[in-house]
């Protein structure tokens, strides 16, 4: 066991510090930055992406909040309408022609009975359906028409790391290919696009040797009551998943919001022990952001920003910088959440790799 944890303590620090590499797999051999475009080995129908209305993704967790992120780089890349719904929650309907729509189920381990029910009522509807996964020959690849690795290696603990990181920067890719073949994205608009997809193993690379300040972030936040976690855009479906990850390992109350929700409601919850930890970064609308958090930071709450490399970092208690790589940079500013978590949970001794009541993949509806 500690040979397979490669001298870490945990799968899950041993797990967020294999993002670079994960990534670098997962990017490998796909991108072609003359042409502007993508090789991901789909057989799609001569025709069909021009002809798509819709792209449903489903999923459950983490792979539901990757699925968030992509959805909107979906519909920023591509020009197709693209919902994202809890798989558990998922039917097949509202009219919809179901060869003129795409259903993705996200699943890192291929195994989640929600979710490959979900599929089974898309695939019973008549619907095209693709897996985006990290298991090979695992069941969903088995129920769909096309399989999407994410090439992140095998991921033993429980809270769900590098597969995020690899989830997006996939349907990233896929986004790209659906642009590129309804031709609603240009070749330079498609490079700059991969620029910044292959500048994402050394951004994260960056965050991870900001680790030791995360250290210290996380030792002083040990007496909160509670934590929130705030985002707009990219950084809303992040701010949902740091506050996963948090609760799961750590077993404090944390929740993710829009950051413009903070007003409507939750702000009553917010004293000097609930910090808020935001993305500010590009692709996060951080500015607006900032105006929420400062009435959070009015009532005492520690703020704990995010932020991209030589930003403005106004009045925070804590900036931490991600370099600039345009969308994705909630994507890196994620790691620090996940570091975050980590340190929490490990500065409680909670059972990092395998918290109470929770299993790597759930097999039952
Ligand atoms: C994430 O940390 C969780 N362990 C969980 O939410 C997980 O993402 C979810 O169960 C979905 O799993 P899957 O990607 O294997 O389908």
């Amino acid at each position: 066991d500690a040979a397979e944890k490669g001298g870490y303590e945990h799968y899950m620090r041993k797990e967020i510090h294999e993002q670079p590499t994960a990534l670098r797999q997962t990017l490998s051999g796909r991108i072609d930055l003359d042409r502007g475009d993508v090789d991901l080995d789909l057989s799609f129908p001569q025709g069909y992406l021009e002809s798509l209305e819709e792209i449903q993704l489903v999923a459950c967790g983490t792979s539901y909040y990757a699925s968030q992120y992509a959805a909107t780089l979906l519909e920023e890349f591509a020009d197709v309408r693209a919902t994202v719904e809890i798989a558990s929650e998922y039917e097949f309907d509202g009219g919809r022609d179901p060869w003129r729509t795409l259903v993705i189920a996200v699943t890192q381990s291929g195994e989640t009975a929600d979710t490959l029910g979900a599929i089974r009522r898309a695939a019973g509807a008549g619907a095209r359906t693709l897996a985006v996964t990290n298991t090979l020959g695992s069941t969903v690849t088995r129920e769909t028409n096309d399989t999407l690795f994410i090439r992140a290696g095998p991921e033993i603990g429980v809270a769900a790391t590098k597969t995020f990181a690899s989830q997006v920067t996939t349907l990233a890719l896929l986004a790209v290919a659906v642009g590129r073949g309804r031709g609603s994205l240009s070749t330079a608009d498609a490079r700059d696009v991969l620029e910044n997809v292959r500048g994402l193993p050394g951004a994260v690379q960056q965050v991870l040797d900001d680790e030791a300040r995360v250290t210290e972030v996380a030792n002083e936040c040990l007496g909160s009551d509670a934590f929130f976690f705030v985002g707009r855009r990219f950084g809303y479906p992040v701010a949902l998943e740091g506050a996963l990850k948090l609760k799961e390992i750590s077993y404090d109350h944390a929740e993710g919001f829009a950051a413009g929700e903070l007003k409507h409601g939750p702000l009553a919850l917010v004293t000097e022990k609930t910090p808020v930890l935001a993305v500010l970064t590009a692709g996060a609308d951080g500015s607006e952001t900032v105006n929420n958090l400062a009435e959070a930071q009015t009532r005492g709450a520690p703020a704990i920003g995010v932020v991209s490399d030589g930003a403005e970092t106004g009045s925070l208690d804590c900036a931490l910088e991600v370099p600039r790589v345009g969308v994705f940079e909630p994507l890196v500013a994620n790691v620090y959440f996940q570091l975050f978590a980590y340190h929490v949970a490990n500065l409680k001794d909670r059972s990092i790799d395998k918290p109470r009541n929770l299993a790597k993949s759930v097999t039952v509806e």
